[in-house]
């Protein structure tokens, strides 16, 4: 893999010496190119001595230098060779240069050739970071997909403290590996994800939930949209922020859910209910709020519409995947609601451990498979889980497909 650094002119540039080396001890290929502001902090030679390769240091050959057809447009080709666009420190001038589309050096110039995974290392002093002029351009930066990797928070080379501390080499360098591992296997697909707990008014101010989050179903939209699929999220209240690219669709009971999916089912192919739905729900909701006796009070309870079911009914040959959250007999349950809600697949979690099912940042599953197998999956993020989960999927389709 190649790896083209662009180093920009700020004092984490001695940082980025240490970010080649973690490449290159990753196998990576690095070609440096640096600003001449970064010239002012790093001699190029360092960065020449650590990759045994020439420094890009200019647009143009020294003057009086042999100028070649190749040296003049060596940002399109650098570009082209590269698998990676890493900036590190991405300074408050590089990101509104890219931002923008300003091509006046080598590395804006090779930024606009380039059309792989970009990552950005943020550094700069706390107040330049959170100038909005430069929260405007990380908000056209990220909308472009890029992976922006920090700044920290810390002590800054200023003095005073704050976010604006480029990321640790390491951290950098994992990133940049994990930017270019992404595969784009989910493009031309449309991906329903159904995330978060459904309330169940009680009456106008009270209402009966459970504890999901809805971190297992944005994990999942997320890794949806980075793969290149279109994703359609049907969300319960929850606390988090929407994915960008997502067509949200915010609802607030299990009917809302249920119509919500049924109207966006025609464009979906892939069908993934992580909602935590309720099962019930108030029989006969009053128009005012309870009034508290000291009197026993009873509910009235209906089923809510199984949307899962109703799905593996119609799903014609759309995938549809199921979730079971348990807090026992995980694989026989798992394999149960397969069958019995026609899913092709169904990813069981226990709940009500630690590190694995509600509230969790980690998960630990099982995938039951319309195949008839049932995988185990190692504790992992809940985005790596989802990863898994939307390989597997891929998978499973190839072997029903073949299998019809
Ligand atoms: O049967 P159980 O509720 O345990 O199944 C869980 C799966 O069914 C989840 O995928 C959940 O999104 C879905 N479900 C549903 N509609 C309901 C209840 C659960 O779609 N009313």
């Amino acid at each position: 893999m190649r790896a083209l650094v662009g180093v920009g002119g700020g004092i984490a540039a001695y940082k980025t010496a240490e970010l080649v080396r973690a490449l290159a001890e990753r196998g990576v290929e690095v070609q440096v190119a640096m600003t001449s502001a970064a010239q002012q902090f790093v001699q190029p030679l360092t960065f020449a001595a650590l990759t045994g390769r020439r420094v890009i240091t200019s647009l143009f050959p020294a003057a009086g230098g042999a100028e070649t057809l190749s040296s003049a447009v060596e940002h399109v080709s650098v570009a082209q060779e590269s698998d990676v666009l890493v900036v590190a420190p991405a300074t408050a001038d590089l990101m509104a240069k890219f931002a923008h589309g300003l091509a006046d050096d080598f590395l804006s110039t090779a930024y606009l050739a380039f059309t792989g995974p970009v990552v950005l290392a943020p550094s700069m002093n706390n107040n330049m970071w959170l100038h909005p002029a430069t929260q405007a351009n990380l908000e056209v930066l990220r909308s472009r997909r890029h992976l922006i990797v920090g700044p920290d928070e810390g002590l800054l080379a200023c003095g005073t403290a704050g976010p604006g501390r480029m990321s640790q080499p390491d951290v950098i360098a994992q990133a940049v590996l994990s930017a270019v591992n992404l595969r784009r296997d989910l493009e031309g697909e449309t991906v329903l994800v159904t995330a978060g707990p459904t309330q169940e008014p009680v009456d106008p101010v009270r209402f009966l939930s459970n504890r999901s989050t809805g971190k297992m179903g944005y994990a999942l939209a997320e890794a949806a949209l980075a793969r290149g699929a279109d994703v359609i999220l049907v969300s319960g209240p929850v606390h988090l922020t929407p994915p960008r690219g997502a067509l949200v669709v915010g609802v607030r009971t299990a009917a809302e859910m249920r119509q919500a999916v049924l109207d966006h089912l025609e464009r979906a192919t892939i069908l993934i209910k992580a909602a935590a739905v309720a099962d019930y729900h108030v029989a006969k909701v009053p128009e005012h709020k309870v009034k508290k006796t000291s009197a026993r009070l009873s509910l009235e309870l209906d089923p809510t519409p199984d949307i899962l079911a109703e799905l593996g009914r119609k799903k014609g040959d759309r995938l549809l995947i199921g979730f079971a959250a348990e807090t026992e007999g995980l694989q026989q349950e798992a394999r149960r609601k397969l069958k019995s809600k026609n899913c092709d697949m169904v990813v069981g979690n226990l709940v009500g451990r630690e590190g694995a099912g509600f509230e969790s940042d980690t998960n630990e599953v099982i995938l039951a498979l319309a195949t008839g197998e049932t995988l185990a999956l190692p504790p992992a993020s809940k985005r790596d889980v989802a990863g898994r989960i939307l390989d597997e999927a891929l998978k499973l389709r190839l072997a029903l497909h073949s299998a019809q």
